[in-house]
């Protein structure tokens, strides 16, 4: 269906050309007086420079084109030369009846269907997920499924950090404290043990302390340094034991993002591209574009329009081992022979920002990404704990993204056991749901690229800008159906039902309406600026207009038949809208709250 502010944008630009000026002139827009009228547009004033006419009198003209219209139910044009419009309660009925019953509420994509890569997640192999993981998983995911629900094609891909320092780390840990293990026999040539030599719980151990000491340890480092060289360059046994780290990790990881919710289309990983590395390089060597610094191999990537100086990307180190820009820059490429996207979507803590630079300056220079494909770094800022510092335990160590949750779920339990009488396997299970809304809802509802502080008593409250209240609304939308059907409502009669008794009860009624029309709009929006915030304001503003409405009106209690189905009908319309909009942002609705 054509977007509601395009047609308005038509009706008012046909009456700008009747009058004998440009029909561009004729934008609408939702009015920001909405005290004074529901649309306006200031296209007279515009007009003004270009007609060498009063911007008023451009106004009235409209205006008087206007006068006849079905459209508006009230058109006028106030000093200096505003349009001030109010939409008729019949056109827009209609549109949103018609809008009720298309598929995916009319929404069109109407440019080209694209192909995007959404790399987020990040996860680091043999560490536990901590609260810093919690941004990339829930924005990734809510980009990838607006980017979906506007018709795209899109390829989530978690890019696993598998290949670094830490594995080498790992390796030189485990032999100090098993030196008896086939995989440090370089003889050895039977087949390796089916099963790790480590749990989760101790893998999680030993890469902390071997990062610890090789921070405190020269040798140490050197070993691990080596150990790091020796994996990258194919070591039978080493290659045998790292994956095991992948193997009990990913095991782990999958387990914690299914309890987000979240999940990826490619488990793929920093080491999947290793064999893509010399080629790479060579061909960045042969180019002219990669050359030798205090032995390290760089690209040079400062441009002359730079504010501050930005240092060369290190492509090779010295000692040849492959680093966090090689693994980046050959799955662009890796990307590019195997997807052809148009484009590719980093969500990144917003520090990493720099790195991105230089790899997406060094991959263009290269060639390792098409000159139409978009590399986009969208950076994600910090999520602080109480009074604006990082998230700590109460030690001071990294907080576990299980722990936060389990600790929002169990305040959740509290409340939904205070309010309500339900069996404690029920309330432990919307108190799952209500919790990760409530984490979800309050992560996206914030610009992504700000920092923010994450405020339990602010996200879990059943009032305000958050997902329980968005949750608790639709549930009472739920109740209102289910008692209309027990009480032997008439469904058929809902879905013919004219939506405009309900634009008609209350002036909150008519806002409803207003706000379903904005939908598609929103959609693009959303998708175009990577902006789930989009999503939750929509929500918010449809959840509070239709609070207002729910009580203005009786519904249930409604004689007319007319307006109880129309009434009715916007419910259930208002739902579907509901469970959309958080179906996008990535949780659920519980049955009762
Ligand atoms: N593993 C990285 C980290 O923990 C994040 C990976 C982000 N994606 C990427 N393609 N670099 O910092």
């Amino acid at each position: 269906m054509k977007q509601f502010i395009e047609l308005l944008n038509e009706t008012v630009g046909a009456a700008f050309e009747k009058a004998g000026f440009d029909k561009e002139l004729g934008r609408v827009s939702v009015s920001n007086r909405p005290d004074l009228c529901e649309y306006q547009c200031n296209g007279a004033m515009s007009g003004a420079k270009l007609y060498h006419k009063k911007p008023i009198e451009i106004a009235e003209a409209v205006a008087a084109e206007l006068s006849n219209s079905d459209v508006f139910e009230k058109v006028s044009a106030v000093m200096p030369g505003f349009l001030n419009l109010d939409i008729s309660a019949r056109y827009i009925s209609d549109y949103v009846s018609k809008m009720l019953s298309d598929d995916k509420f009319g929404y069109e994509n109407t440019g080209k269907q694209q192909t995007i890569v959404i790399d987020y997640g990040g996860p680091n192999v043999a560490k536990p997920l901590h609260v810093g993981h919690l941004r990339p998983a829930i924005i990734g995911e809510s980009i990838k499924r607006i980017s979906r629900y506007a018709g795209h094609k899109v390829i989530g891909d978690v890019h696993l950090g598998d290949w670094g320092m830490p594995m080498g780390q790992i390796i030189t840990e485990l032999k100090e404290r098993k030196p008896e293990l086939p995989y440090f026999d370089d003889s050895f040539e039977g087949e390796y043990p089916e099963e790790a030599p480590f749990t989760i719980s101790e893998l999680e151990e030993i890469y902390p302390t071997a990062s610890g000491k090789c921070k405190t340890d020269e040798e140490y480092k050197k070993k691990a340094l080596q150990n790091t060289k020796d994996l990258q360059d194919g070591k039978k046994g080493y290659r045998a034991l790292w994956q095991q780290v992948l193997k009990v990790s990913v095991a782990d990881l999958k387990r914690n993002y299914e309890k987000l919710d979240v999940s990826f289309d490619l488990w793929m990983g920093e080491s999947d591209v290793d064999d893509m590395i010399p080629a790479m390089v060579e061909k960045m060597k042969a180019d002219g574009h990669a050359h030798l610094s205090e032995g390290a191999l760089v690209v040079d990537i400062a441009e002359e329009s730079d504010k501050k100086e930005l240092p060369p990307c290190i492509v090779l180190k010295s000692d040849g081992a492959s680093n966090y820009e090689t693994t980046d820059l050959a799955t662009i490429k890796y990307r590019e022979d195997n997807f052809d996207p148009d484009a590719i979507l980093y969500v990144v803590d917003k520090r990493q920002e720099l790195h991105f630079i230089q790899v997406f300056r060094t991959a263009r220079k290269c060639g390792l990404a098409k000159e139409n494909t978009s590399l986009e770094f969208i950076g994600f800022g910090t999520m602080n704990g109480p009074g604006g510092k990082p998230f700590k335990t109460r030690d001071g160590g990294v907080l576990r993204l299980e722990t936060l949750l389990s600790q929002i779920k169990e305040g959740m339990y509290e409340k939904i056991k205070e309010n309500k009488d339900m069996s404690d396997e029920d309330a432990d299970k919307t108190a799952a749901i209500t919790a990760l809304a409530a984490v979800k809802y309050g992560d996206l509802s914030n610009q992504a690229s700000k920092d923010y502080v994450f405020d339990t008593e602010r996200f879990t409250a059943f009032e305000g800008d958050t997902g329980p209240y968005l949750l608790y609304t639709m549930v009472r939308i739920k109740s209102i159906l289910s008692r209309f059907k027990e009480n032997g409502g008439d469904m058929s009669a809902v879905s013919s039902a004219d939506i405009i008794y309900a634009a008609n009860a209350c002036a909150a009624g008519k806002d409803v309406l207003k706000d379903i029309t904005g939908f598609s709009r929103m959609i693009d929006q959303a998708f175009e600026e990577r902006a789930p915030h989009r999503v939750c304001a929509f929500a918010y503003k449809l959840a509070n207009d239709f609070n207002s409405f729910y009580h203005e009106v009786k519904i249930l209690a409604e004689e007319d038949d007319a307006k109880k189905n129309a009434y009715i009908a916007l419910l259930e319309g208002v739902l579907k809208l509901f469970e959309t909009c958080i179906e996008l942002l990535g949780f659920e609705c519980p049955d009762k709250m």
